[in-house]
């Protein structure tokens, strides 16, 4: 009997980013990162091993795509389950359609629970992490709930994400600001990449991850809004300056994204805390308190249409669901 599992994996997007790999087979970061997990985007994985097929199926959003990638990462599962069959693999992004916020990080969570529990594995949350990882390295954060950190560690067994507050009681939100949902043009493994081997400022990055990591933990203890806001957006900063120093140099960012930075910096000097921060496209992401989101949308739809805009509040780790 063919026992099949679904999984649903929030995505994740980084305070603190990661940005750097020191091993890229078994991806373990230059860094520690943090990560708030999001309510509202997340994909849904269905698994089941088939001794009839002859090669692993992985459907995305009903459409039949290469297998290449999911297989080196399902050889993992069927190692460690000694396992050899095949699997029939199908994901549903739930990502509104204009988003294009492609996640490896909420796809890899996803397929890290649901394939380990159809090969008959039992991982503890610790071990999913790591194995997630193996996938994308952000995926290790879409484990948990709420704010994570990813610790680097040294090897596979000591890199994986820990939960810092899965139940947050803080007002927070996150505005998505959709600005292209075109394929980014550098992907994220190949640009951090060319930015360790290239940019000058790389060892300064490091130095400074550490320091904001610490600082954004003890704003988030506190509850300082203004604080933790502060560090993720500067930290995001320093990564998008760690792109532009490299050789070839690059950029994510859009025109429509400095309008949307140059927006939320207006909006703070009336006195509206927001801060932004971007990952490896063009899209801008808006940290807020609760109370303030609907003042921000308005002032953002003069400017941008009403389905570039998504509203987000802090979601829930990995876990089974029931299969529809
Ligand atoms: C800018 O996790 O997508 O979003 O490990 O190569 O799959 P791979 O990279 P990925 O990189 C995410 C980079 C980032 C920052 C972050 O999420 O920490």
């Amino acid at each position: 009997p063919v026992k099949t599992f679904t999984a649903r994996a929030h995505t994740n997007i980084a305070l603190i980013k990661y940005w750097g790999k020191k091993n890229q087979d078994l991806i373990l970061p230059m860094n520690n990162s943090l990560s708030l997990t999001l309510d509202h985007f997340y994909t849904d994985t269905e698994v089941s091993f088939d001794q009839t097929l002859k090669q692993d199926s992985f459907y995305l959003n009903h459409e039949k795509q290469d297998t290449a990638k999911i297989t080196r990462f399902m050889d993992l599962v069927r190692a460690k389950a000694h396992l050899n069959s095949f699997a029939r693999i199908n994901s549903i992004n739930h990502v509104p359609t204009m988003a294009g916020l492609a996640s490896s990080a909420s796809a890899y969570a996803a397929l890290a629970l649901a394939a380990s529990k159809a090969a008959g594995l039992e991982l503890s949350r610790p071990d999913l992490s790591r194995l997630a990882r193996r996938g994308s390295g952000s995926a290790s954060r879409s484990i948990y709930g709420g704010f994570v950190e990813w610790q680097q560690g040294h090897d596979d067994q000591s890199s994986y994400a820990i939960p810092i507050e899965e139940d947050l009681n803080w007002d927070l939100c996150m505005i998505v600001v959709v600005i292209d949902k075109a394929k980014k043009k550098i992907s994220s493994r190949v640009g951090m990449q060319l930015v360790i081997e290239t940019s000058p400022f790389y060892p300064a990055w490091i130095k400074q991850a550490e320091q904001d990591l610490s600082a954004i933990k003890k704003a988030i203890k506190e509850r300082d809004f203004k604080k933790m806001g502060t560090i993720a957006e500067e930290n995001a900063m320093k990564m998008h300056a760690l792109n532009m120093s490299a050789s070839p140099h690059f950029s994510y960012f859009e025109p429509a994204s400095i309008e949307a930075m140059q927006l939320v910096e207006l909006l703070r000097s009336e006195g509206i805390y927001c801060y932004y921060t971007l990952d490896a496209g063009p899209n801008v992401k808006i940290l807020c308190s609760d109370k303030d989101s609907s003042r921000i949308l308005t002032r953002l739809r003069t400017r941008f249409a009403k389905n570039q805009l998504l509203l987000a509040h802090s979601g829930p780790g990995v876990r089974l669901i029931d299969k529809k």
